[in-house]
């Protein structure tokens, strides 16, 4: 995964918790922690610096990487405002990934392999976005897409009901206008 996905881990908990909570969750996780966002680091580690912060918590890792992905979105927006300026609303900019953001991240971050996002429309108000990757980080994608609801001022439920984490081939994130 690369170093900006991470940063992004670590971003989010420091600004939460502080310095000293990070270097905490740093030591109880083994890592050396120490990431640039153009480099790459093994996949794991988004999952073990988030087991750390989850059993400080009372969470799980995948609720505390959602947590950063809502969070974190913020910090893309400002650190990438391109992406965002040419859409109004979410549906628009959701379309746009597959298309045109993570194909040029993949410019941007030479050995970056993003995920599939596929989407559909299935009624009136309802986005799904089909999630395929090797990774399973279906729980970072919701993440990212509340966050991305929060800045064009929306107001979503996601919701799965499709999953590799119970057993089917890929995921679908469900996105409802409420
Ligand atoms: C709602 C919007 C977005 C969703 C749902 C989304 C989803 C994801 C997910 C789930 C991953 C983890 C890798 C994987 O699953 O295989 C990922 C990776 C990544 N995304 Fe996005 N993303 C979004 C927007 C963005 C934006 C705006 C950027 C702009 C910088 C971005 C840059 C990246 C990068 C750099 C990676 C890492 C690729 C790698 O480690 O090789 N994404 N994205």
């Amino acid at each position: 995964m690369k170093g900006i996905i991470l940063n992004l881990v670590e971003d989010v908990v420091r600004h939460e918790h502080g310095e000293v909570y990070w270097d905490e969750v740093v030591d109880a996780s083994g890592l050396a922690a120490s990431y640039t966002s153009l480099g790459t680091y093994p996949d794991h580690e988004v999952e073990t610096l988030a087991r750390a912060v989850a059993e400080r918590e009372g969470a799980t890792p995948a609720e505390v990487i959602r947590h950063v992905g809502h969070q974190g979105m913020a910090i893309l927006a400002e650190r990438y405002p391109g992406f965002f300026a040419p859409h109004t609303e979410l549906r628009t900019f959701l379309l746009s990934l597959n298309a045109v953001v993570h194909p040029e991240v993949r410019r941007l971050y030479p050995g970056a392999v993003i995920p599939e996002l596929e989407h559909s429309a299935p009624e009136p108000g309802v986005i799904e976005l089909g999630y395929t990757s090797a990774r399973g980080r279906c729980d970072l994608a919701e993440g990212l897409v509340l966050g991305a609801a929060d800045h064009y001022g929306e107001r979503v439920v996601v919701s799965q009901p499709v999953c590799v984490h119970r057993g089917d081939d890929h995921c679908v994130i469900r996105v409802e206008a409420v």
